[in-house]
């Protein structure tokens, strides 16, 4: 296995409070690891600091073994790191092609390519039918999925969701597993999630936050095993959740 990204001792403090407090992390190239934990746990705090959109406090981060920690966001994005947010960040005003085409430029490649990549980007997400749409309206579900292929029409190695799945149906959730199970034929992919049956049926590993810290990290079977985990979270979780 190779490692893609490693946090050594990472933190970020707001003010009195240690959203993220000192995380060793490893994410292996190619695999699907999910990011789960309660609310307040540290995760977007802890992929922002991962994609550079906030700046660590302390530790740092390893991106294909070279420090990325003080490395600016678009940098970041152009050696391969690619992120969706947890809030929808698509551009409503214009066309889903439009988005697409704006997150291929700020790709590493070649400018004339951008074009191809953001309707490959579209096919693949099942949006291509939509391409002239205006993206502000588009139902919910597919706005989240215009993001994914925002995050893919960079061609990352690194595709980094938070909650992507969040207001989607069941039916749109089941078409996004696929998705990624798709897309992580070529990307690694980095999730945070709530829904334990997207978890469990997806994530190769597993970490676990709780109040900044990582409190297990291990298979599928391994956390659904874990004492600690289960009183912390899988115990108090969603009903609806519950797989
Ligand atoms: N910009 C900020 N300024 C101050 N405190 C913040 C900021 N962002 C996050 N926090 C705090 O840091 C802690 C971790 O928040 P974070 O959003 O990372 O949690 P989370 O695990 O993503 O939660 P959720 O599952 O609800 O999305 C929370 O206590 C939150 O209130
Ligand atoms: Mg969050």
């Amino acid at each position: 296995m190779t490692t893609l990204l490693t946090t050594r001792q990472l933190v970020k403090r707001f003010g009195g409070l240690n959203a993220v407090a000192g995380v060793d992390f490893t994410l292996e190239k190619g695999e699907i690891h999910a990011l789960i934990g309660p609310n307040g746990a540290g995760k977007t705090t802890f992929v922002s600091l991962l994609c550079g959109r906030l700046e660590a406090t302390e530790g740092s981060i390893f991106f294909k073994g070279k420090e990325i920690t003080e490395m600016p966001a678009w940098k970041r994005v152009r050696a391969g790191i690619a992120y969706t947010f947890q809030i929808t960040s698509i551009y409503s005003n214009l066309t889903v092609f439009q988005n697409a085409a704006i997150a291929a430029q700020h790709a590493n490649k070649p400018a004339d390519d951008a074009e191809q990549r953001a309707k490959t980007a579209l096919e693949k997400v099942g949006l291509a039918a939509y391409a002239s749409h205006e993206a502000g309206s588009l139902a919910y579900g597919h706005q989240r999925v215009l993001e994914v292929a925002m995050g893919i029409a960079l061609e990352p190695e690194l595709l980094i969701l938070d909650e992507p799945t969040q207001g989607l149906s069941d039916l749109e959730i089941e078409q996004f597993c696929g998705l990624i199970r798709e897309i992580n034929q070529q990307t690694t992919v980095l999730l945070i999630e709530h829904n334990m049956q997207v978890v469990m049926s997806l994530a190769r590993q597993i970490s676990v936050m709780d109040q900044g810290l990582l409190l297990a990290q291990g298979t599928p079977d391994e956390i659904q095993a874990n004492a600690a985990v289960q009183s912390a979270y899988l115990g108090t979780i969603d009903e609806e959740n519950v797989a």
